[in-house]
């Protein structure tokens, strides 16, 4: 096959060491990819976070065939079509109780900034319009659009871009290597740095904040997990204050830590939640913003002929992403993937944990059926490094991981694995780490 790959500018890639020797997927079925030379690879990352029900499930491929020859887009604004009411109707059985109004989006990074839109016009109606500001974490991702990229914590995606919004402030992120380091599960130390959002109202008044938004699992960061007692706590400052608490599930959401969201596992109800990903099983792009009722009621109010919230794209609740999202919903019901994470979660963290002592691992972390590795950074070599080397050395031996923020592998595969696949993954990267230096 000849390409010419030049134009094709990639997203959040080394694009002149790409193009020198491309990593091309042209064919994926349930557990595997296949490369144009028929090489098949096990997927390791559920794509990127977003294929939980494996790939090319028959039920999701028919219906997106099916709704396409149907009715293959309908204006979102001042029109519907019934899949719209149906998916969200449906979507908010599986969210945490009281988050039953949602809006939709085509992302990750529009759900996040719809989100703090929503917050910030919420407090505006209840004539509070002086809390706009907005408060991330370090260490947070919340996709690339120019809220996202303020909120957001990770230093080499902000920089480039300026102050892309002010009145933006961020609370230390949790990740303690002296005190949690290879810990199964959530860390017992940290709940404390909970108060930081304390710090931040000492600093610049409650009543100047609009909302807090938070990964409960930061995933595009490295996996990292929040301490044990932490959320409970921010949730409880965020009430005493008046400030929203919203929860970025992009990652989380659909079953990756062994229920339908993070909220319900970790036991804290969010005001607001975003999602995409598993929302579609990544076979369409499709977000969706999940709110409180007394949230999404406050902007039922004025005339009933007024617009509540001037916000939406055009493909929000696209049919076909809705087909896809109903055939999503029903894949996971029919195969109990939505809780497999749970039921996987003691042979992940067994598997995980065995790479302990090995060269230059300096944290294992596991939750559900996510699991990564932080590697110490190679003195004098750009950030990253070894991670990218483990990456690109399980890559060629047919194992797709991730080298994620920082010195880190995530391991995050569909929902469908088995244990001797989990086992390949596990013993893929023993022996392609033992021969990075
Ligand atoms: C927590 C979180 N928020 C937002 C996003 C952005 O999603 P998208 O890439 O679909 O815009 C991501 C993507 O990885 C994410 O992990």
């Amino acid at each position: 096959m000849s390409l010419n790959l030049d134009a094709f500018w990639m997203p959040f890639t080394a694009n002149r060491d790409f193009k020198q020797a491309p990593r091309l997927l042209s064919k994926a079925k349930d557990m595997h990819y296949w490369t144009p030379d028929g090489r098949q690879v096990l997927d390791g990352t559920s794509g990127l976070w977003c294929v939980n029900a494996g790939h090319a499930r028959p039920k999701i491929v028919e219906a997106i065939a099916k709704q396409v020859g149907e009715l293959d887009f309908a204006p979102p604004f001042q029109m519907g079509h019934p899949l719209a009411f149906e998916l969200a109707d449906r979507l908010v059985k599986y969210a945490p109780e009281g988050l039953n109004r949602v809006f939709f989006t085509n992302s990750g990074s529009e759900s996040v900034d719809t989100a703090l839109k929503i917050a910030l016009a919420y407090h505006r109606l209840r004539g509070e319009g002086q809390r706009t500001r907005l408060i991330g974490r370090e260490r947070g991702y919340h996709g690339v659009n120019m809220a996202g990229t303020a909120l957001g914590g990770m230093g080499p995606n902000r920089k480039m871009f300026g102050s892309s919004l002010s009145g933006v402030d961020h609370l230390r992120h949790t990740h303690d290597l002296g005190k949690n380091a290879f810990t199964k599960g959530q860390p017992e130390h940290g709940a404390e740095l909970a108060d930081d959002l304390e710090r931040l109202v000492t600093l610049h008044d409650a009543s100047s904040i609009a909302a807090v938004i938070i990964e409960p699992m930061a995933g595009s960061t490295g996996v990292l997990l929040p301490p044990k007692g932490y959320l409970q706590r921010l949730r409880s400052i965020c009430d005493k204050h008046g400030i929203l608490l919203i929860f970025d599930e992009v990652i989380t959401g659909f079953g990756r830590l062994g229920s339908p969201f993070a909220a319900q596992h970790y036991g804290v109800t969010p005001d607001i939640m975003t999602a995409a990903k598993g929302i579609t099983n990544g076979c369409i792009p499709m977000g969706a913003v999940f709110v409180k009722q007394s949230v999404h009621d406050t902007f039922m109010q004025g005339p009933d002929t007024a617009i509540e919230l001037p916000h939406g794209y055009t493909y929000s609740s696209h049919p076909v992403a809705c087909a896809a999202a109903l055939a999503t919903l029903d894949t996971y019901d029919e195969e109990g993937l939505l809780t497999r994470g749970a039921e996987m979660h003691a042979k992940m963290e067994a598997a995980v944990h065995s790479l302990k002592g090995l060269p230059n691992v300096v944290d294992i972390r596991n939750t559900g059926m996510v699991g990564a590795i932080e590697f110490a950074p190679r003195p004098g070599a750009l950030p990253g490094r070894r991670a990218f080397e483990v990456f690109m050395g399980c890559w060629e031996a047919g194992v797709l991981l991730r080298a994620a923020g920082g010195d880190n592998i995530a391991i995050s595969p569909p929902l469908i694995i088995n244990d001797s696949q989990i086992d390949q993954i596990v013993s893929t990267l023993e022996k392609v780490m033992k021969t990075v230096d």
